[in-house]
């Protein structure tokens, strides 16, 4: 009897789990872009519905963007979000005021038109806003996609490229739901996993070669993906652009922001069952989807059930093959060399901190710093090679990532990487006393007003504040330097609720006209004012950043300052 009984809640527990069919984001092409991000809602499980953004015609996420290298594209967002966000293409060479950072907001109901040449390596790169402190709400509600970089390299070898048919976008996120079905963008309790905005996918695919573009979007967990019965696949490219050769393997660890091109091999295979998995049980405890952590007294919880198990990610039936199948893997790829460690004009040192060796939850900081958008971290010379040392000097993992550039890494405690970390690289996971080495260069886009930023892309450390900011400026253009530093010109409180007082400390007169700027770039308030010292009165106004120019005997201040 006690037999029947379990064997009957096994298959109801079967079909509660019930399979679902992977959705595969539509695609736009061309050079004209429009994407517009809307609430929407999304019956996940029975009971409530989950409050969800979306993207064009899609409820949850959007659209795959496929781009070629060399042309010059126009992208239009709109928000119809109800809620201020940015727009950010991960991965994409662009000028800081074309790159969704977070001074690139976009007021509900409004428009962003950002317009770039697109100069980036065939690779598979993604969108997702980036606003200060909402980023993880936005982009795990479904304010996210990918993007498909096409070049003349990549076109000439014989690579499945079939969009949904041989070349599949794989977007794997780890969720946590409350009780009411609705999203917890900084909950650690993440047991539900997400292949494009699906639960528990399955998938056909031909019996023939196939690529995957797997990208990890998820807030916190690193995935450490690998097939069934431990078959083996090719990685063929990561973050920024295909590798050299292909390189065998039975694992890809990719942490949040990290992307990679896979081959597998399902020549022959038709009829078979074959699951995507993540090995979780082999990664460390330290890096989020390791064993759980021991946590000290009060912290929240991160006992997902997903940590440190191994789990079925998508599963795959193969089916027939296709007309014109890939059967075999090319020997080589693309030629590519790394900047030479010789090249570099300087090393800059970031060490990931917390408050003691016991934080698990955060903050996390940079150089013990919280990120300040009233404090340039670097300003970089145009042109420069530079070496970045990353020390993390805490107890757990952080994956980095820099705008503008991708890198090489360097080494890993001083050893060479392994060869799927071998290529151009956006994202890079630095384990608990680990030191990472990475060599870039800052080309193309000199900017001392709008900067750009690296961070942990867990998302909830990048909303806490662990991340950074850096200019590169043109170094001979005779033009003096805008030192966001100097103290010349001080605003405070910053944030600021209702009255901001500026001061001016230089020699001047006091005679001097205050322009106020929203991120659109809107002049919202305007005064001219006798004195060194005056105060605005911020009540009323739309929480987010503003920009302050102060103008005095031709000298020209800018600040800029949050309402909150
Ligand atoms: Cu994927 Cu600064 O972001
Ligand atoms: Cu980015
Ligand atoms: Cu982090």
């Amino acid at each position: 009897m006690r037999k029947i009984f379990i064997i009957v809640f096994l298959l109801l527990a079967q079909i509660a789990k019930s399979q679902n069919q992977l959705s595969i984001p539509d695609t736009l092409s061309g050079t004209s872009f429009d994407l517009t991000v809307h609430q929407d809602s999304v019956q996940f499980y029975p009971g409530s519905i989950t409050h969800t953004y979306g993207i064009n015609g899609n409820s949850y996420g959007g659209p795959t963007l496929i781009i070629n290298k060399g042309d010059n594209i126009s992208l239009n967002v709109h928000n119809n979000m109800g809620d201020t966000t940015t727009m950010h293409w991960h991965g994409l060479h662009v000028a800081p005021k074309n790159d969704g950072g977070p001074y690139s907001m976009v007021m509900s109901g409004m428009s962003w038109n950002p317009r770039f040449i697109v100069r980036n390596s065939a690779a598979t790169y993604w969108y997702h806003p980036h606003m200060m402190a909402k980023t993880a709400e936005q982009a795990i509600k479904g304010d996210i996609g990918l993007i498909i970089v096409r070049d003349n390299a990549e076109a000439v070898l014989n690579l499945p490229r079939h969009y949904g048919v041989d070349d599949f976008p794989i977007i794997v996120q780890s969720v946590e739901l409350n009780a009411s079905n609705q999203f917890m963008p900084k909950g650690m309790v993440d047991s539900i996993l997400f292949v494009n905005g699906t639960t528990s996918p399955y998938v056909s695919m031909p019996s023939q070669v196939v690529r995957m573009r797997l990208l990890n979007a998820s807030g916190e967990r690193t995935m450490n993906f690998g097939c069934t019965a431990n078959k083996s696949f090719y990685v063929i490219g990561n973050d920024d652009g295909l590798l050299p050769a292909p390189v065998p393997a039975i694992r890809i660890r990719l942490s949040p922001g990290e992307r990679a091109e896979v081959l597998v091999d399902l020549t022959g295979m038709s009829g078979q069952t074959i699951y995507l998995k993540s090995y979780a049980s082999e990664l460390p405890t330290g890096i989020q989807g390791g064993p759980t952590m021991v946590m000290p007294a009060g912290s929240p919880p991160m006992n997902s059930p997903l940590n440190g198990i191994d789990f079925n990610i998508l599963q795959i039936n193969v089916g027939a093959q296709t007309a014109t199948p890939v059967t075999s893997v090319p020997a080589v790829l693309i030629t590519d060399t790394a900047y030479l460690e010789g090249s570099a004009h300087t090393t800059r040192t970031i060490n990931m901190t917390a408050d003691s060796l016991m934080v698990m939850d955060g903050p996390f900081y940079f150089n013990d710093s919280l990120f300040n958008m009233m404090r340039v971290d670097y300003h970089i010379p145009l042109g420069n090679t530079e070496i970045w040392k990353l020390t993390n000097q805490t107890m757990v993992a952080h994956p980095f990532h820099i705008h503008d550039v991708y890198f090489y890494i360097l080494d890993r405690d001083g050893n060479a990487p392994p060869a799927v970390e071998r290529g151009k690289k956006d994202v890079v996971l630095v384990q608990p006393n680990e030191t990472v080495r990475f060599i870039t260069r800052f080309e193309d886009f000199a900017d001392t007003t709008t900067p750009y930023m690296y961070h942990c892309h867990i998302l909830m450390h990048e909303d806490d504040g662990m991340m950074g900011q850096f200019v590169v400026e043109k170094q001979s253009n005779g033009l003096p330097v805008v030192n966001q530093g100097n103290d010349q010109l001080i605003l405070y409180p910053n944030p600021v609720k209702g009255l901001l007082t500026i001061q001016q400390r230089g020699t001047s007169s006091g005679h001097a006209q205050v322009h106020i700027y929203n991120m659109l770039g809107q002049c919202v308030y305007k005064t001219e004012h006798l004195d060194r010292h005056c105060q605005i009165n911020t009540a009323g106004w739309s929480k987010g950043v503003y920009n302050l120019v102060y103008t005095n005997e031709g000298q020209r201040l800018s600040r800029n300052f949050i309402v909150n």
